[in-house]
């Protein structure tokens, strides 16, 4: 397996690029681009999701996907994978991440983080708790977005406000499941898209209730969405 390597990213976060390039772990490509992400004190990184992944859920997670088909646990284990890495980097133990009854993982007190996992890739992003309440993360193959979502993803001051290349690709639905991803753990909301409307001008999500979150995205080579709260 290859070494860790990291590489600042403009706003002074960090991303976890776990191997060299050319490891199969890894797409040299998205690991570039994850390094725009990620604001100061956040650590991202990301894995191809690989057979035997699974094997790397620990007891303590294994037990909440007990049900779950191997292509889910797969993707489940790839992930805890990369978080344990960022872990590490962050100079913390290596610790389980159970998933709770209710979705979001438990992590170690003192750490938030988040992770998401496509078909083919894994990612987590986490960093020390304090100035950073929450973080969501989530990711998407940059495909279109199915032409009879846009309308239910998108709010009409979105629809009016953003391009047709925006509206039908994935880029709004991603940013809007990585914010639902940071909100949940603190406040347990249960939210519909219509309930988050996005400015990316602003790098901001706006959501009802008052609350609101950072948003940044890439889109390719897939679209990864951050929020951080
Ligand atoms: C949480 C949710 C967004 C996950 O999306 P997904 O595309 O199914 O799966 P992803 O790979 O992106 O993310 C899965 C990870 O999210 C995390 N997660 C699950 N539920 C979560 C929650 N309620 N809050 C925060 N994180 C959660 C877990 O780490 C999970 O990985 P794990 O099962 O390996 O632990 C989705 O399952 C959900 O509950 N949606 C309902 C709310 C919603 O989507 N509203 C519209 C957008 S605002």
């Amino acid at each position: 397996m290859g070494f860790a390597e990291f590489a600042i990213g403009p706003a002074g976060g960090r991303t976890l690029n776990r191997s060299r390039a050319g490891d199969a772990d890894t797409d040299t490509d998205l690991a570039a681009a994850l390094v725009r992400l990620v604001p100061a004190g956040v650590l991202i990184g990301h894995r191809r999701i690989a057979m035997g992944d699974e094997h790397a859920l620990l007891q303590a997670e294994a037990v909440s996907f007990a049900r779950c088909a191997p292509k889910v646990r797969r993707r489940s284990g790839g992930a805890r994978i990369v978080a344990r890495e960022l872990l590490r980097a962050l100079g913390e133990p290596s610790a389980a991440l159970p998933r709770s009854a209710s979705g979001p993982p438990v992590w170690p007190s003192g750490i938030v983080g988040s992770m998401a996992h496509d078909d083919e890739v894994a990612v987590a992003a986490v960093a020390r708790s304090g100035r950073i309440r929450s973080l969501g993360v989530d990711i998407e193959p940059a495909d279109t977005l199915p032409r009879e979502l846009v309308a239910i993803v998108a709010t009409a001051t979105e629809r009016a406000r953003y391009s047709a290349a925006v509206l039908e690709s994935r880029i709004l639905f991603c940013v809007k499941e990585a914010v639902f991803k940071a909100l949940y753990p603190l406040c347990g909301l249960f939210l519909d898209f219509h309930d988050i409307e996005i400015e990316f001008d602003a790098g901001l999500a706006r959501v009802r209730h008052g609350h609101s979150a950072r948003i940044a995205f890439i889109e390719a080579p897939s679209v990864v969405a951050l929020a951080v709260i």
